[in-house]
Order: C-alpha cells, then sequence, then structure tokens
C-alpha cells in the first residue's frame, strides 16, 4: 500500500499536492488520482505538504495523517502589528522567581519546538531538561570554573574584563552563569543530523519565542555552552550524550522582571543585486 491514502470521493484532481511536493515524487496517472511515483516512496521526507496543501481534505499519508494534522484557523491568525511587537519585545530574562517550571509545561514548549524547520525535515533534535536544582548549581560551578581556567588565554582578552567581574559576583554567591533559572533545557543532535546545530537554534528559537505566551522567559546560556563543548565531563553532566556534536542550552523560568520599552539594535547592513 503506497504512503498516500487519497480519498476519492473529494480528492478534485487539481494537482496541488504534485506541485507541492518538495521531492517531485507524486504524479497524476491517467485516472486524474495522485500516486507517488514508483520506486521514489523512499525519497519521501514526510513534510505533509500534500496533507496540508489540499483544500478538500482528501490526502493523508501514512506517517504524517490528515486526523494529527489539524486545520489551520484563520481567527488565530495574528497581525503584522501584533507579530511586530511580540518579536521585537522579547527580551533575555536573567531575574526568575523561584517558582518551578512542571514538567508538563516544558513538555508543551518542545511540543511546539517540534514544528521548526529541520534540514530534509529530518527532525533528530533532541532534548535534556533540568529541573533539579542542585545539579543546576553544580553545573554553574563546573562553568564558574571552566571560565576561571581560560580567562586568561590571549584568545579571551576581549572577554576578560567581564568574566573577571562575572566570577568576582560568583564567588560573592550570586548566579552570574545559570541566574538560578529554575530549568535548564538543551537542544541536541547527532552526527548525522547534517545540518544540526541551524535545526537545534531553530528549535530553541521557537521554544524561547513561545515562553513568554505561557508567562516564561529564558535566556540563550552561552557560558554553559562553552564549557559543554570544551569539556567533555561538564557536556556529561548536563546529560547529552557524547555522539550529540551538537547542542545548546537554555536558561527558563518564570520572570521576575518586567519590560516596558523595546530598547533599540544597530541599523542592519543589507545588501541588494
Ligand atoms: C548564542 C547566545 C548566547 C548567549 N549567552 C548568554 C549568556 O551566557 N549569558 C547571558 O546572560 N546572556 C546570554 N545571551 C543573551 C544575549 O546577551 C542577549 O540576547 C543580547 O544581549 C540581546 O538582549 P535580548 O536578548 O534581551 O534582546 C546569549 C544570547 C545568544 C543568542
Amino acid at each position: 500500500m503506497s504512503v498516500l491514502i487519497v480519498d476519492k470521493s473529494k480528492c478534485q484532481k487539481d494537482g496541488l499536492c504534485v506541485e507541492e511536493c518538495p521531492g517531485l515524487l507524486i504524479q497524476l496517472p491517467e485516472n486524474g488520482f495522485p500516486e507517488i511515483r514508483t520506486g521514489l516512496e523512499t525519497g519521501c521526507v514526510e513534510c505533509g505538504h500534500c496533507v496540508a496543501v489540499c483544500p478538500h481534505n482528501a490526502l493523508s499519508h501514512k506517517r504524517v495523517r490528515i486526523e494529527n494534522s489539524p486545520r489551520i484557523l484563520e481567527e488565530l491568525k495574528i497581525s503584522m502589528r501584533q507579530a511586530d511587537q511580540f518579536l521585537r519585545s522579547r527580551r533575555s530574562i536573567r531575574a526568575y522567581q523561584a517558582k518551578p517550571v512542571d514538567r508538563n509545561t516544558i513538555r508543551r514548549l518542545i511540543e511546539i519546538a517540534r514544528y521548526a524547520p529541520t534540514s530534509g525535515n529530518s527532525q533528530l533534535v533532541e532534548w535534556f531538561v533540568l529541573t533539579d536544582r542542585a545539579r543546576i548549581k553544580n553545573i554553574a560551578g563546573l562553568t564558574a570554573e571552566f571560565a576561571r581556567q581560560i580567562m586568561n588565554e590571549p584568545k579571551m582578552l576581549a572577554a576578560a574584563p567581564y568574566l573577571k567581574m562575572m566570577l568576582a559576583r560568583w564567588d560573592a554567591g550570586t548566579d552570574t552563569i545559570l541566574r538560578n533559572a529554575p530549568a535548564i533545557v538543551v537542544a541536541s543532535a547527532p552526527e548525522e543530523a547534517i545540518s544540526g546545530f541551524g535545526d537545534l537554534v531553530l528549535a530553541l528559537s521557537y521554544l524561547d519565542l513561545m515562553a513568554p505566551t505561557m508567562g516564561l522567559g529564558t535566556c540563550w546560556a552561552g557560558l554553559l555552552y562553552g564549557a559543554m563543548l570544551h569539556v567533555p565531563s561538564i557536556k556529561s553532566a548536563v546529560g547529552v550524550p557524547a555522539d550529540h556534536p551538537y547542542h545548546f542550552p537554555l536558561m527558563l523560568g518564570y520572570p521576575d522582571v518586567k519590560y516596558y520599552r523595546i530598547p533599540e539594535r544597530r541599523v542592519p547592513k543589507i545588501v541588494f543585486f
């Protein structure tokens, strides 16, 4: 049986699915009902565009089923003005309430983040979530020690003044590394993900943008990322498998700060040809 399931009572034979299939896998044979070209089924990346583009609800796919592909509700579309303010007002959160973030809430965020695009629809991004305070504190401490070790290296010259201040505050008892965030969410991808880092950054960006709609805030944990990249034992303490070369951690929690303005950004350099 083909992966395409055509409801012949609904199909209008309009060929929209043929036009849309990114793998050029679908054809309309003489009877006009779409089918996958013989022998090409393995080329299907299961993007579901054939199901999504059919206005007649006539197509399903064995692994992207129409019943799991909800209709896009016009009434939920956001305006350009709403999107403009929403995107520009997102801020990194560095002050969190002590309130924990429950697993279902984090699961919900990841459920949304998995809709971010992935190269070839590979969907190889995996998630590691830390909510244990002691474990997070320990990882922040390991990161501080890593920063202390590299601070005086010549290539760290530009960052040294910041690292020095950051560590002085850390030593005085302030978590300047993971900001006492109640949760750390790490996205990772295995070697075979050809655009693994891009894929997981996009997924984290979705999570980052979704978080404020649920009253949550995030901050990209670049210091921890550097430590994970250079010290295998820190990567392992975070829980990321050794064979996942791509990873990035995000702090997550309920903000203890509110912003009232959108700070200006640099004018972008744009070259049109
Ligand atoms: C890849 C990446 C790594 C970052 N790492 C850190 C970090 O380790 N600590 C921190 O406080 N902020 C970190 N940030 C947050 C940036 O400093 C922040 O995005 C930038 O100052 C702009 O502020 P905004 O996010 O509020 O617009 C990071 C951001 C990115 C994109």
